[in-house]
């Protein structure tokens, strides 16, 4: 970088402390580390500054001006994390956080300084000098905080010879500016750091921040193999080349138009065989520890999905590899996207959020959700698989640093109810197994204890700004009842402006390929359908099958042929759904799910949802999901991460099979509006179930015990938020939060 040569916009007077003569800046006036450095910024800058002299700013300078005194607070050596991170080597890796700026005194080398008078040339000199410095000793200056929160590092040219003739490189320096809340935000995150340790697994793929286009030097990486065949990425096309990503061009059509809000669609490659349905009863019989989980379909997704390895190996292999990835792409673009406006004020703030991540699994989600712009303060994951649990608790203990509470809790989701009763008739939360990273020590690595614990440490009073359930809402539809109960829990746990966002199976699509099967669709008198096969949907050349039973086909074209059909009919419509992702079965390569799940029709959601406060934003199948965000100059971060998280192969694009499978889900986003008005069928039945123990609630709380608690819960309390969302609480707000924090700390002690 040179000497700037545009006009100078502003002139600023540089003060610092005294240079020492025996002994190095760093030794004298020194950041060894991080908390000492925030620590002098808030300081303010130290009474023994004496003036260097004037510096200019220029165009590229931030916006308000820099002060018109800058103070330098003291120096860091350049191998300091906080400086490696902030300003690091690679002069075009600048933090979003940070605004890049040149700083010069006049120049004075050769011709110039014939121009200049004794007292610039004084100036100049005292700078160079002290540029010289700085490179000579490896260090950065400290620039104090401004009077808009914002301080500085100043960093000496990278061409600057620390002996010899002065030239151009010693009258200038590049300074870093930023507002000390968001860097300290990106340090908690670690963005850079996320990325550069590459948190690789089955689901957790890296969503680098917005602006990488900028240097899309060498993104585009096609999985395991170098070869790039030229494909432009910016212009990636579904497979066959359709431009609205709704149709495979296949030959195709709909024979209902009820199809459960219509989506025009189609898709291929669509087979019927009559073929004995396995018989699921196994599934429920097979769950040791019996009885953990009373309903079969929650034991039987507890037992597939807690043996379920997927290493990275099996799964690179797998020829679902880039559909998988394609996956992980939507899940992290809904939750870059998420911006949520909730009370108490954090919302507003844009502070940290406070997700609950239901049914998530071995917590694949966790990276994406650490890389979140407005940063978490509190993740919650809930499954009803216990091995998947222990295996999300041990990811979380690798990011411990990103992470500032993160708990997990084992629940069924159609039945069990975390930080909250049952029933208003209740007296008792439900004792959940859970296990939480802020209860072990940093240096755990043995095999995470759950333990049973009231609510599952969700405090009654406690609330969430997000509530994420990916690829799952589907395993909550088998009746009525549950998905109420599902819909309620979220209801109470989300605040009003909070977002629900899910992806699973869009019935629309899969109803669309059931009517396209050739099935006898006639009725007769009773309006019953005379067909008694079972249907099977293959899709992506027989990589996916759907299977239905005939009695459930029966109900499906019933609904589709009697608009009057009452939401109340539309649960309970199973089938089971079978990947087959390659031939391997042994590596973990061969049928990836085969559990029975139930359709998702949307007008059910919707209805359920409403009763439970929810608006509906969108719903969107993955290909339309897509299409939406395929510019990548309105939409550049999530056309980025197509690159960075692998989903296209070397051509640039999906596979065929790959792009008709995506077209068998959607994603799906609710806002909450108003207080549920959810009357529940099953309530009665539930609040007999309750068990015995002592119920918590704060005003139930010793006043002796919650004054001693106070100061600790009003800490933590204060650290979940953030320093600057907490100041922007009001009274009541505050007192609303640390309440929640003594609940929660009288739950945790028991
Ligand atoms: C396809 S996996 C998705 C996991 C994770 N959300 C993801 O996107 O990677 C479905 C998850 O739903 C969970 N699940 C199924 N039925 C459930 C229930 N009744 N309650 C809670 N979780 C359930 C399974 O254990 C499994 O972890």
């Amino acid at each position: 970088m040179p000497y700037p040569t545009g006009n100078p916009t502003n002139k600023h007077m540089i003060s610092s402390p005294s240079m020492p003569a025996d002994g190095t800046l760093q030794t004298s006036y020194g950041f060894s580390n991080t908390p000492d450095l925030f620590k002098a910024l808030e300081d303010g800058a130290p009474s023994n500054l004496k003036r260097l002299g004037d510096v200019y700013s220029y165009a590229d300078g931030p916006s308000p001006p820099l002060s018109r005194d800058f103070l330098v607070v003291g120096f860091a050596d350049t191998a300091l994390s906080v400086v490696r991170k902030l300003v690091g080597d690679d002069d075009d890796d600048t933090p979003p956080c940070l605004q890049k700026c040149l700083i010069s005194s006049k120049r004075m080398d050769g011709s110039y300084a014939k121009s200049l008078r004794p007292k610039d040339m004084e100036n100049s000199k005292a700078f160079s000098l002290f540029m010289r410095r700085l490179k000579k000793e490896g260090v950065v200056a400290i620039i104090a905080k401004d009077k808009y929160e914002r301080f500085g590092i100043l960093k000496p040219s990278e061409s600057i010879h620390p002996e010899g003739e002065l030239t151009a490189d010693d009258f200038f320096g590049i300074c870093y500016v930023g507002r000390v809340e968001p860097i300290k935000d990106f340090l908690a995150k670690g963005i850079r750091a996320v990325v550069d340790e590459a948190i690789v697994d089955e689901s957790s793929v890296l969503w680098k921040p917005t602006g990488v286009m900028a240097t899309n030097n060498g993104l585009w990486q096609p999985p395991g193999n170098n070869e790039d065949t030229g494909a432009d990425p910016f212009s990636w096309k579904p497979p066959d080349g359709d431009t609205n990503g709704l149709s495979s061009g296949n030959d195709f059509e709909a024979t209902f138009q009820n199809t459960w809000d219509t989506v025009e669609s189609g898709v291929g490659n669509v087979l019927s065989t009559k073929r004995k349905r396995k018989d699921n009863e196994e599934h429920g019989g097979a769950n040791n520890e019996n009885d953990f989980h009373s309903n079969a379909g929650a034991a039987a997704a507890d037992e597939f999905y807690s043996k379920l390895t997927r290493s990275l190996d099996t799964r690179a292999e797998s020829r679902l590899f880039h559909m998988r990835s394609f996956n992980g792409w939507v899940k992290a673009t809904q939750i870059q996207e998420l911006d949520p406006r909730t009370k108490p004020d954090r919302g507003k703030a844009g502070g940290p959020m406070r997700v609950l991540d239901l049914a998530c699994g071995k917590g694949g989600d966790l990276g994406k959700w650490v890389l979140h712009a407005r940063g978490i303060s509190n993740y919650v994951g809930s499954d009803v698989a216990r091995g998947s649990l222990r295996d999300a608790a041990v990811r979380a203990r690798q990011i411990r640093q990103k992470l500032k509470r993160c708990t997990f809790i084992c629940a069924d989701l159609g039945s069990d109810v975390p930080g909250r009763l049952k029933s208003p008739n209740s007296k008792y939360m439900q004792k959940l197994s859970m296990w939480s990273l802020q209860d072990e020590s940093e240096h755990e690595t043995g095999t995470p204890e759950f333990r049973m614990l009231r609510g599952g440490g969700i405090a009654s009073n406690e609330k969430f700004d997000v509530i994420s359930i990916q690829f799952a809402i589907h395993y909550m539809m088998q009746t009525k009842q549950r998905a109420q109960r599902f819909f309620e829990t979220v209801s109470q746990l989300l605040e009003i402006g909070g977002n629900l966002i899910a992806t699973t199976i869009d019935a629309r699509v899969v109803i669309a390929h059931l009517m396209n099967l050739g099935l006898d669709l006639h009725f007769d008198e009773s309006r019953n359908s005379t067909m008694d096969q079972e249907a099977i949907i293959e899709v992506g050349g027989g990589a996916c099958r759907i299977q239905f039973e005939p009695k459930v086909v029966k109900r499906i074209f019933q609904s589709q042929a009697d608009s009057s059909t009452c939401v109340d009919d539309l649960f309970g419509l199973e089938y089971s759904f079978t990947l087959v992702e390659g031939s391997d079965h042994a590596a973990g390569v061969g049928n990836a799910v085969n559990l029975p799940e139930w359709l998702t029709p949307i007008p059910a959601l919707k209805c359920l949802a409403a009763e439970a406060g929810l608006e509906l934003e969108y719903v969107q199948n993955f290909h339309e999901f897509f299409a939406i965000r395929n510019d990548p100059n309105t939409h550049t971060a999530a056309h980025s991460a197509l690159y960075n998280m692998k989903v296209l192969n070397r051509n640039g694009s999906l596979s065929t099979e790959e792009w008709e499978i995506s077209h068998l889900y959607c994603a799906v986003k609710f806002r909450k509006v108003s207080e549920s008005t959810m009357k529940l069928d099953d309530i009665v039945e539930e609040a007999e179930e309750e068990d015995e123990i002592a119920p918590l609630r704060l005003k139930q709380i010793d006043p002796l015990v919650k004054a001693k608690l106070m100061p600790r819960a009003m800490r933590e309390a204060k650290q979940n938020i953030g320093n600057e969302a907490w100041l922007k609480l009001s009274a009541e707000e505050k007192k609303h939060v640390v309440d929640v924090s003594i609940e929660k700390l009288v739950l945790e002690c028991g």
